[in-house]
């Protein structure tokens, strides 16, 4: 179908007093004494462009009569116009391409994001869901440029594995095992022949490879059952994973530095309306928190300082911190909402609250890792230098009774040339929270998958 962009109509002034062809969806429609209006918007920007139709062509007079959500395909000519938008087009001729009756959900008002999460299949013609997923995909690609533009080759690790790379067990089972078979649980009979489940992280097999390219990125969905309600987890969630070679923990965190100051500038000239919405309608102060963010370093501390100053902050925690506890939600956004209200880069926690392949320390307590955590939301990049060395691993994984056949493999990279290496992972639905100032992780995934919740 012959048609141009409505966000192309809108900004190019050529095509005024030309005749042009457009489809989108009824937003309003709207009536004064000679004419009718109908706002239309076919997604490819936040603008509707506004369609005129005057009621004494009988040619168009069914126009009154299409409600809300219909399809429509109109031509006519763009000309200047009088009120608030650049231009507007005078109707010749309107196809109902496909109805939508007053059942249609998005009625004009604002509703609730709740309502909205139940419609999520509709959701994307809304002005906040346009804008959410515009942003996410300017996000994306903003990332791949600047792993490109750094030297930094993709490549996709597997969905399905029989790895537990962050040991948490919090893997979503894969098997074809029914009944007493998989009463059993006896994996030689399974699709695989071994216990197999959905990647939590792409990570260990992103090692095997920076061990053979020296500079990867991956770029997929990974999975988690983990039990938490919270607004900032999901059962499956896409994560931005650079593993790099030659590498410490200092050079993991510029490069994570730099690549969160880089998207967010890309998108702050990619995006301005869309942050400007979002200003407006979800958090204000945005648009400078974000620029401050391109133009401020990010702060380094040490998780033992961390402690002492939620220890002497005076305030009552649900879980009080100690050396050696794990920062929960409320201490972290203590730490970058009350205290520092800028991105903190925590270093060098200890080992046992993180995951087996992190580098000890020299002081045998710590390991090589970070968590960078923002303001609003938290945590959004775990990263850590890796355990190079092998009879040090090899020790983590039987302290932590893992099945050391398992890991035969990941072990086989420290045996044949280990080196150096570090990475990070990013949860790209953190950052868009971070980026777009919505709250719920659920209003930034186009069909969330949460516990307790598979609709579509
Ligand atoms: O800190 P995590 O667990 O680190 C890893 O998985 C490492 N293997 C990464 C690496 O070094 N290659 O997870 C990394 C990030 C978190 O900082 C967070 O942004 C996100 O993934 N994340 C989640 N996002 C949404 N829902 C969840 N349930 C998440 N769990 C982690
Ligand atoms: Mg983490």
């Amino acid at each position: 179908m012959e048609h141009t962009d409505i966000k192309d109509v809108l900004k190019s002034a050529k095509l005024v007093g030309k005749k042009i062809t457009v489809c989108g969806w009824l937003k309003t429609s709207r009536n004064s004494k000679s004419v009718m209006f109908l706002e239309l918007n076919d997604g490819t920007g936040l603008a509707n462009l506004q369609t005129v139709i005057d009621k004494e062509n009988q040619a168009l007079s069914a126009a009154a009569s299409y409600g809300v959500g219909s399809a429509l395909r109109v031509t006519g000519t763009l000309v200047k116009s009088e009120g608030a938008q650049s231009v507007e087009l005078r109707a010749e001729e309107i196809e109902l391409l496909g109805a939508a009756d007053s059942s249609y959900p998005l009625q004009k008002k604002r509703h609730s994001l709740e309502f909205l999460r139940d419609n999520a299949h509709l959701r994307g013609r809304t002005n906040t869901f346009n804008a959410v997923f515009r942003v996410r995909g300017a996000l994306s690609k903003a990332i791949h440029e600047f792993f490109w533009s750094r030297g930094f080759l993709y490549v996709n690790t597997p969905i399905i594995t029989g790895s537990d790379c962050e040991g948490a067990g919090e893997i979503f089972r894969v098997t074809t095992l029914s009944g007493e078979q998989l009463l059993k649980k006896d994996y030689s009979e399974d699709f695989f022949g071994v216990k197999a489940g959905l990647t939590v992280s792409g990570q260990l097999e992103g090692e095997a490879m920076a061990l053979a390219f020296s500079k990867i990125y991956t770029f997929g969905p990974t999975f988690r059952a983990e039990n938490s309600n919270t607004p900032r987890h999901a059962a499956e969630f896409w994560q931005i994973e650079p593993e790099v070679a030659f590498a410490d923990l200092y050079d993991i965190i510029a490069l994570a530095r730099d690549m969160v100051k880089s998207v967010i500038a890309d998108v702050l000239k990619s995006c301005k309306s869309e942050l400007e919405f979002f200003e407006k309608f979800y958090e204000e102060g945005l648009i400078e928190k974000l620029t401050g963010i391109v133009e401020k370093d990010f702060k380094i501390l040490e998780y033992r300082d961390a402690v002492e100053i939620l220890k002497n902050s005076g305030e009552s925690f649900v879980y009080p911190v100690s050396f050696g506890t794990d920062l929960q939600t409320e201490h972290e956004r203590y730490l970058v909402d009350k205290v520092f209200r800028a991105p903190v880069f925590i270093v060098n926690y200890p080992k046992e609250i993180k995951s087996f392949y992190m580098k000890l320390n020299p002081d045998g307590i710590t390991v090589a890792s970070t968590d960078l955590l923002v303001p609003g939301v938290g945590e959004i990049i775990g990263a850590s230098q890796r355990e190079d060395n092998l009879e040090l691993l090899e020790q983590r994984i039987k302290d932590l009774k893992m099945n050391m056949e398992d890991y035969r493999w990941y072990l086989d990279l420290r045996r044949y040339g280990s080196a150096p290496h570090s990475g990070f992972g990013l949860g790209l639905e953190r950052l868009l929270m971070y980026v777009t100032g919505m709250s719920n992780i659920r209003d930034v995934a186009p069909f969330p998958r949460t516990k307790g919740n598979l609709l579509f």
